[in-house]
């Protein structure tokens, strides 16, 4: 495993559309494997393969909890449910935080690492995560729909 260099703002590739994933070979799970370290050694909550500079639909996402780390192979949201209001970051905006609209509950399908088809419902910070990290392989960054004027810095030791 190893931690790769995540792309910040400014990088054109992040307003790149991802691919989906046709094969899942050992390096689509190295790829895999590093994308959680990179977001575990920087504190991240999901991070997506487009940030590490790969275009494909794979994103991963941590809470830290019980369930993660979760890995999603072409993931696709087919139900969303109410909205929440929410303070959001982005490991591609060091020490930015805006508030956003996301849905409060979502359904996502996916493949896992083993091909596997799986189906999570989500609602609370698993639901923002889930819709953060899939807007970024449409090319989607989560400053393109903050609510106007509530885009923050903070810095790391008041997090
Ligand atoms: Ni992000």
């Amino acid at each position: 495993m190893a931690v790769r260099t995540i792309r910040e703002d400014g990088d054109e590739i992040l307003r790149k559309k991802s691919r989906e994933v046709e094969i899942i070979d050992e390096k689509i799970k190295e790829l895999i494997d590093d994308m959680i370290e990179t977001m575990h050694k920087a504190n991240g909550v999901g991070l997506s393969a487009v940030q590490v500079g790969i275009l494909k639909r794979i994103v991963v996402i941590d809470l830290y909890d019980d369930k993660g780390p979760i890995k999603l192979i072409n993931p696709v949201i087919t139900k969303t449910k109410g909205e929440q209001e929410v303070e959001e970051g982005c490991l591609s905006f060091p020490n930015q935080y805006g508030r956003i609209v996301r849905p409060a509950e979502v359904t996502v399908e996916a493949l896992n690492e083993n091909g596997e088809k799986i189906k999570i419902k989500a609602k609370g910070l698993l639901a923002q995560a889930i819709c953060h990290e899939l807007d970024h392989l449409e090319g989607i960054l989560f400053v393109d729909n903050i609510i106007p004027g509530t885009l923050h810095y903070v810095e790391p030791d008041e997090k």
